[in-house]
């Protein structure tokens, strides 16, 4: 058994310990918002944070987890109000979407750490792949919700 705390709420994981978050996330506890792209480790669609760095839920056995306090794009704001996800409808980032919620993880992690980034800092973070190729509007993004 792991026990982990998901966006505040404490859950007992009665699952195999190698199983990926990603899975525990999407299929037993219905958080579909962190979507599945690669499962390599190389997309980040799956980003969510663990005790408040993102990773890849994807490539974490949920056995390594046991104590962690998990946060998923659901957990962000119940009302899609959080700033970096005001400044993505702001900018218009998504276009098919897929990717965003990973992206918009990995852009709350990157203000965390440096609340006023420059380009290159963003370059340097945002790792996430998007097909579409929104990587303007998600940089755009990034300095609005950092004002
Ligand atoms: Fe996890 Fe691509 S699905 S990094």
């Amino acid at each position: 058994m792991t026990t982990l705390s998901v966006n505040g709420r404490k859950h007992a994981i009665m699952l195999p310990a190698d199983v990926p978050l990603l899975w525990v996330l999407r299929d037993h506890l219905g958080l579909t918002g962190t979507k599945y792209g690669c499962g390599i480790g190389q997309c980040g669609a799956c980003t969510v944070h663990v005790n408040g760095e993102p990773v890849r839920s994807c490539t974490i056995p949920v056995g390594e987890l046991d104590g962690a306090a998990v946060r998923t794009v659901e957990g962000l704001s119940p009302d899609r109000s959080h700033p970096v996800q005001a400044a993505w409808i702001a900018e218009q980032v998504p276009q098919c979407g897929y990717c965003q919620s990973g992206m918009i993880m990995a852009a709350v992690a990157l203000l965390q750490r440096t609340p006023a980034p420059t380009d290159a800092d963003i370059d340097a973070a945002m790792t996430n792949i998007c097909r579409c190729g929104t990587y303007q509007r998600v940089r755009a993004a990034i300095h609005r919700a950092a004002k």
